[in-house]
Protein backbone atom coordinates (compact mmCIF):
# COMPACT_ATOMS: atom_id res chain seq x y z
CA UNK A 1 0.00 0.00 0.00
CA UNK A 2 1.38 3.35 -0.86
CA UNK A 3 2.28 5.87 1.82
CA UNK A 4 2.45 9.05 -0.58
CA UNK A 5 0.56 10.28 -2.37
CA UNK A 6 0.99 13.18 -5.23
CA UNK A 7 -1.60 15.32 -6.00
CA UNK A 8 -0.72 16.38 -9.48
CA UNK A 9 -1.81 20.14 -10.44
CA UNK A 10 -2.33 22.22 -13.80
CA UNK A 11 0.84 20.66 -16.20
CA UNK A 12 1.31 17.44 -14.45
CA UNK A 13 -2.07 15.53 -15.22
CA UNK A 14 -0.10 12.25 -15.07
CA UNK A 15 3.31 10.85 -13.99
CA UNK A 16 5.89 9.93 -16.40
CA UNK A 17 7.45 6.78 -15.81
CA UNK A 18 4.55 5.45 -13.72
CA UNK A 19 3.60 1.66 -13.75
CA UNK A 20 0.04 2.24 -13.03
CA UNK A 21 -1.21 -1.32 -11.11
CA UNK A 22 -4.99 0.16 -10.37
CA UNK A 23 -7.22 2.72 -11.24
CA UNK A 24 -9.56 3.35 -8.10
CA UNK A 25 -12.83 5.00 -7.99
CA UNK A 26 -13.75 5.85 -4.61
CA UNK A 27 -17.22 7.64 -3.71
CA UNK A 28 -16.59 9.41 -0.41
CA UNK A 29 -19.71 10.94 1.80
CA UNK A 30 -18.34 14.15 0.61
CA UNK A 31 -19.21 13.41 -3.11
CA UNK A 32 -17.02 12.27 -6.13
CA UNK A 33 -13.40 12.91 -5.90
CA UNK A 34 -11.69 14.85 -9.56
CA UNK A 35 -11.06 11.42 -10.72
CA UNK A 36 -9.83 7.72 -10.12
CA UNK A 37 -7.00 7.41 -7.54
CA UNK A 38 -3.88 5.94 -9.75
CA UNK A 39 -2.09 3.14 -7.88
CA UNK A 40 1.50 2.61 -9.30
CA UNK A 41 5.10 2.29 -8.88
CA UNK A 42 7.98 4.36 -9.87
CA UNK A 43 11.26 3.79 -8.95
CA UNK A 44 10.29 0.92 -7.03
CA UNK A 45 8.16 2.45 -4.74
CA UNK A 46 4.27 2.84 -4.28
CA UNK A 47 2.48 5.79 -5.01
CA UNK A 48 -0.80 6.85 -5.29
CA UNK A 49 -1.90 9.89 -7.98
CA UNK A 50 -4.59 11.84 -8.22
CA UNK A 51 -5.03 14.48 -11.22
CA UNK A 52 -6.56 17.58 -9.13
CA UNK A 53 -8.29 19.19 -11.93
CA UNK A 54 -9.37 15.43 -13.38
CA UNK A 55 -7.97 13.82 -15.94
CA UNK A 56 -9.05 15.97 -18.87
CA UNK A 57 -8.06 19.06 -16.71
CA UNK A 58 -11.47 20.15 -16.64
CA UNK A 59 -12.32 21.12 -13.39
CA UNK A 60 -11.94 24.65 -12.67
CA UNK A 61 -9.99 25.71 -9.18
CA UNK A 62 -13.41 26.36 -7.25
CA UNK A 63 -14.92 23.89 -8.35
CA UNK A 64 -12.46 21.28 -7.52
CA UNK A 65 -14.17 18.40 -4.99
CA UNK A 66 -11.55 18.80 -2.03
CA UNK A 67 -13.12 17.56 0.51
CA UNK A 68 -13.63 14.13 -1.36
CA UNK A 69 -10.14 14.50 -2.85
CA UNK A 70 -8.40 14.15 0.32
CA UNK A 71 -10.91 12.14 1.79
CA UNK A 72 -10.21 9.43 -0.33
CA UNK A 73 -6.35 10.01 0.33
CA UNK A 74 -7.18 9.11 3.99
CA UNK A 75 -9.10 6.06 2.85
CA UNK A 76 -6.78 4.81 0.43
CA UNK A 77 -4.51 4.48 3.44
CA UNK A 78 -1.43 7.26 2.49
CA UNK A 79 0.35 9.27 5.51
CA UNK A 80 1.73 11.48 3.14
CA UNK A 81 0.48 13.93 0.69
CA UNK A 82 2.82 16.09 -1.83
CA UNK A 83 0.52 18.98 -3.93
CA UNK A 84 1.94 20.17 -6.85
CA UNK A 85 0.46 23.37 -7.94
CA UNK A 86 1.03 26.19 -10.51
CA UNK A 87 1.47 29.75 -9.38
CA UNK A 88 2.11 33.43 -10.41
CA UNK A 89 5.26 34.75 -8.70
CA UNK A 90 4.89 37.70 -6.74
CA UNK A 91 8.30 38.26 -4.65
CA UNK A 92 11.74 38.67 -7.19
CA UNK A 93 12.84 35.16 -6.33
CA UNK A 94 9.68 33.50 -8.13
CA UNK A 95 9.98 34.15 -11.84
CA UNK A 96 8.59 31.63 -14.18
CA UNK A 97 9.97 28.34 -14.08
CA UNK A 98 11.05 29.00 -10.54
CA UNK A 99 10.30 26.34 -7.75
CA UNK A 100 9.22 26.78 -4.32
CA UNK A 101 8.44 25.31 -1.32
CA UNK A 102 5.82 27.48 0.47
CA UNK A 103 6.04 27.55 4.50
CA UNK A 104 2.78 29.29 4.63
CA UNK A 105 -0.32 30.31 3.35
CA UNK A 106 -3.66 33.23 3.15
CA UNK A 107 -6.67 32.43 2.28
CA UNK A 108 -8.75 34.46 0.06
CA UNK A 109 -10.93 31.93 -1.09
CA UNK A 110 -15.01 31.87 -0.49
CA UNK A 111 -17.83 29.73 -0.51
CA UNK A 112 -15.34 26.48 -0.93
CA UNK A 113 -16.36 23.95 1.15
CA UNK A 114 -13.34 23.64 3.68
CA UNK A 115 -14.09 21.19 6.84
CA UNK A 116 -14.91 17.82 7.96
CA UNK A 117 -15.64 19.45 11.23
CA UNK A 118 -19.31 20.65 10.71
CA UNK A 119 -21.87 18.02 10.95
CA UNK A 120 -22.89 15.68 13.28
CA UNK A 121 -20.40 17.03 15.61
CA UNK A 122 -20.20 15.50 19.06
CA UNK A 123 -18.48 18.74 20.00
CA UNK A 124 -17.23 22.09 18.09
CA UNK A 125 -13.71 20.81 16.64
CA UNK A 126 -11.29 23.96 15.92
CA UNK A 127 -7.55 22.34 14.50
CA UNK A 128 -3.88 24.44 15.32
CA UNK A 129 -3.01 25.82 11.82
CA UNK A 130 -0.70 27.60 13.02
CA UNK A 131 1.97 26.17 10.22
CA UNK A 132 0.20 24.67 7.54
CA UNK A 133 2.40 22.73 5.84
CA UNK A 134 4.95 19.58 6.64
CA UNK A 135 8.42 20.05 7.82
CA UNK A 136 10.01 16.68 7.03
CA UNK A 137 8.51 17.00 3.89
CA UNK A 138 9.00 20.04 2.84
CA UNK A 139 12.81 19.26 3.93
CA UNK A 140 12.79 16.74 1.93
CA UNK A 141 11.39 17.98 -0.99
CA UNK A 142 13.97 21.24 -0.71
CA UNK A 143 16.86 18.65 -0.32
CA UNK A 144 15.66 16.47 -3.62
CA UNK A 145 15.38 20.09 -5.23
CA UNK A 146 18.98 20.64 -4.45
CA UNK A 147 19.75 17.14 -5.32
CA UNK A 148 19.12 17.74 -9.48
CA UNK A 149 20.55 21.10 -9.23
CA UNK A 150 17.91 23.63 -9.10
CA UNK A 151 17.79 26.68 -7.08
CA UNK A 152 14.52 26.38 -5.03
CA UNK A 153 12.96 28.70 -3.21
CA UNK A 154 12.73 27.05 0.76
CA UNK A 155 10.33 29.53 2.23
CA UNK A 156 7.10 31.76 1.27
CA UNK A 157 3.40 32.44 1.79
CA UNK A 158 1.51 30.88 -0.79
CA UNK A 159 -1.83 33.60 -1.50
CA UNK A 160 -4.97 30.98 -2.56
CA UNK A 161 -7.37 32.79 -4.33
CA UNK A 162 -11.03 31.93 -5.53
CA UNK A 163 -10.31 32.17 -9.25
CA UNK A 164 -10.65 31.11 -12.32
CA UNK A 165 -10.03 34.50 -13.30
CA UNK A 166 -6.67 35.89 -13.00
CA UNK A 167 -5.93 38.91 -10.22
CA UNK A 168 -5.93 42.57 -10.98
CA UNK A 169 -2.64 44.22 -10.05
CA UNK A 170 -3.96 45.65 -7.46
CA UNK A 171 -5.17 42.81 -5.83
CA UNK A 172 -1.56 41.22 -6.48
CA UNK A 173 -0.07 44.71 -5.04
CA UNK A 174 -2.21 43.92 -1.92
CA UNK A 175 -0.98 40.19 -1.82
CA UNK A 176 2.66 41.24 -1.80
CA UNK A 177 2.20 44.23 1.05
CA UNK A 178 0.10 41.11 2.90
CA UNK A 179 3.41 39.47 2.71
CA UNK A 180 2.35 36.51 0.03
CA UNK A 181 5.28 35.09 -2.13
CA UNK A 182 3.22 33.37 -4.39
CA UNK A 183 -0.30 33.18 -5.48
CA UNK A 184 -2.44 30.23 -6.63
CA UNK A 185 -6.10 29.11 -6.79
CA UNK A 186 -6.06 25.88 -4.91
CA UNK A 187 -3.65 25.48 -1.56
CA UNK A 188 -7.00 26.30 -0.23
CA UNK A 189 -8.87 24.37 1.17
CA UNK A 190 -6.84 21.47 0.52
CA UNK A 191 -4.20 22.10 2.78
CA UNK A 192 -6.41 22.30 5.59
CA UNK A 193 -8.45 19.24 4.85
CA UNK A 194 -5.34 17.37 4.90
CA UNK A 195 -4.29 18.83 8.19
CA UNK A 196 -7.77 18.03 9.38
CA UNK A 197 -7.64 14.33 8.55
CA UNK A 198 -3.84 14.02 9.57
CA UNK A 199 -2.41 13.86 6.73
CA UNK A 200 1.25 15.18 6.22
CA UNK A 201 0.92 17.68 3.80
CA UNK A 202 3.58 19.62 1.81
CA UNK A 203 3.09 21.78 -1.64
CA UNK A 204 5.58 21.55 -4.55
CA UNK A 205 5.09 25.12 -6.44
CA UNK A 206 5.64 25.95 -9.63
CA UNK A 207 5.80 29.51 -11.42
CA UNK A 208 4.33 29.81 -14.57
CA UNK A 209 3.83 33.34 -14.80
CA UNK A 210 4.54 36.41 -12.89
CA UNK A 211 1.59 37.45 -10.81
CA UNK A 212 -0.25 40.00 -12.56
CA UNK A 213 1.55 43.84 -12.40
CA UNK A 214 5.00 41.74 -11.64
CA UNK A 215 7.85 41.10 -13.62
CA UNK A 216 7.42 44.17 -17.09
CA UNK A 217 3.75 44.32 -15.84
CA UNK A 218 2.88 42.65 -19.54
CA UNK A 219 -0.68 40.52 -19.37
CA UNK A 220 -0.46 37.29 -18.53
CA UNK A 221 -1.21 35.34 -21.55
CA UNK A 222 -2.48 31.17 -21.51
CA UNK A 223 0.13 30.21 -23.76
CA UNK A 224 2.58 31.82 -21.70
CA UNK A 225 1.62 29.66 -18.75
CA UNK A 226 1.17 26.87 -20.82
CA UNK A 227 4.90 27.44 -21.79
CA UNK A 228 6.50 28.27 -18.44
CA UNK A 229 4.81 24.80 -17.17
CA UNK A 230 6.32 22.46 -19.54
CA UNK A 231 9.78 23.13 -18.44
CA UNK A 232 9.02 23.77 -14.81
CA UNK A 233 6.82 20.32 -14.26
CA UNK A 234 9.78 18.54 -16.04
CA UNK A 235 11.67 19.69 -13.00
CA UNK A 236 9.71 18.76 -10.44
CA UNK A 237 8.94 15.68 -12.53
CA UNK A 238 12.70 14.99 -11.55
CA UNK A 239 12.34 16.00 -7.90
CA UNK A 240 9.39 13.51 -7.45
CA UNK A 241 11.39 10.64 -9.11
CA UNK A 242 14.15 11.34 -6.93
CA UNK A 243 12.17 11.53 -3.73
CA UNK A 244 10.43 8.42 -4.55
CA UNK A 245 13.64 6.67 -4.84
CA UNK A 246 14.90 7.96 -1.73
CA UNK A 247 12.01 6.96 0.62
N1 LIG B 1 -2.73 33.64 -10.21
C1 LIG B 1 -3.41 32.64 -9.62
N2 LIG B 1 -3.17 31.38 -9.89
C2 LIG B 1 -2.20 31.06 -10.76
C3 LIG B 1 -1.46 32.06 -11.41
C4 LIG B 1 -1.73 33.42 -11.11
O1 LIG B 1 -1.10 34.35 -11.65
N3 LIG B 1 -0.59 31.43 -12.25
C5 LIG B 1 -0.78 30.09 -12.08
N4 LIG B 1 -1.77 29.87 -11.19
Amino acid sequence: MADLAIIGGTGLTSLDGLEIIQREVIHTPFGEPSGPLTHGVLNDKAVLFLARHGDGHTIPPHRINYRANIWALHHAGVKRVIAVAAVGGIHAALPPGALAIPDQVIDYTWGRPGTYFEDDLTEVTHIDFSYPYCDELRAMLIDQCKAVGLDVCETGTYGATQGPRLETAAEIARMDRDGCTMVGMTGMPEAVLARELDLNYACCAVSANWAAGKGDGSIISMAEIEENLKSGMGRVRQVLQLLLSNL
